[in-house]
């Protein structure tokens, strides 16, 4: 049975959602402030800056008790001993993508209550689609119910990779990627579990961090599908590292092609 309360949580955050993809819309053929973090591949811009701003601003107007961890430090200091809500923001998921293609990427937020999974989104910016929901409400994309995800194997479908880790061969990747139809490259985490539940990879395997996989976890879990570390160990909300994103029968292939 839904729970009217968050049902109540869910229309206000997709509202949110709505007004921040028309503050990024309204930017898309602007010129951009890009600066590099860790290294020349890892960006951020004036509007992953100013989306975090005021999706932060919302979630503390409405929610002042509640916890915020933010990718660009616009939240609050999180770690394993904050109790009560944690909202987990990632203000523009695939940030090269944004500057390079001005397309393929995602706003994400996930609710955790106590560590548990509350409510996760997923809006690709550019189309508009809103995957949304949690345990207590149901999952949508948009207004429509998701159908069930067929659970194939690593050989009857597409499977969503890192580059990096394809590259270096890492948990024998390349024979992960040629056991699947064929192999995809997108370079958003978001858009890419969005893909997995949509069933149109069979599974997505990538370096995450908690903004990269908080509102994810939460959607996909729901729908059924694995979301584990590379080796099948479990994965906590506010740890980081290479994780396993697929349907029950391609997440076992993956396993056994990673422990060969
Ligand atoms: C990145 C994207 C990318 C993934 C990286 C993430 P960002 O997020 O999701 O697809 O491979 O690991 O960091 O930095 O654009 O929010
Ligand atoms: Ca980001
Ligand atoms: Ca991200």
């Amino acid at each position: 049975m839904q729970d009217l309360k968050y049902v109540k949580i869910d229309r206000q955050v997709c509202q949110w959602l709505r007004e921040a993809r028309e503050i990024v819309l309204s930017e898309l053929n602007s010129q951009l402030t890009v600066e590099t973090k860790s290294g020349r591949k890892d960006l951020v811009t004036n509007v992953d800056k100013q989306v975090e701003q005021f999706l932060t601003n919302k979630i503390k107007t409405q929610y002042p008790k509640s916890h915020i961890l933010g990718e660009e430090g616009f939240g609050d200091k999180v770690d394993e001993n904050t109790d009560g809500i944690i909202w987990i923001v990632d203000p523009i998921d695939g940030t090269m993508n944004f500057v390079k293609q001005r397309n393929n990427f995602a706003i994400m937020i996930g609710v955790y209550k106590d560590q548990e999974p509350i409510l996760g989104y997923i809006m690709n910016v550019v189309t508009g689609e809103l995957l949304h929901g949690g345990p207590l409400t149901g999952i949508k994309l948009n207004q429509a119910e998701i159908s069930n995800i067929e659970n194939q194997g690593l050989s009857e479908g597409l499977i969503g990779l890192s580059g990096p880790l394809l590259v270096h061969n890492e948990y024998n990747m390349q024979t992960i990627g040629d056991s699947a139809l064929g192999m995809r490259i997108y370079g958003s985490a978001g858009l890419e579990i969005m893909a997995v539940i949509k069933g149109e990879l069979v599974g997505y395997i990538s370096y995450l961090r908690p903004w990269d996989f908080g509102a994810g976890k939460i959607l996909a879990e729901c729908c059924g599908l694995s979301f584990t570390m590379v080796d099948g160990q479990p994965l906590n909300m506010l740890s980081s590292g290479v994780v396993l994103i697929a349907t029950k029968r391609a997440h076992s292939d993956i396993l056994t092609i990673v422990s060969q």
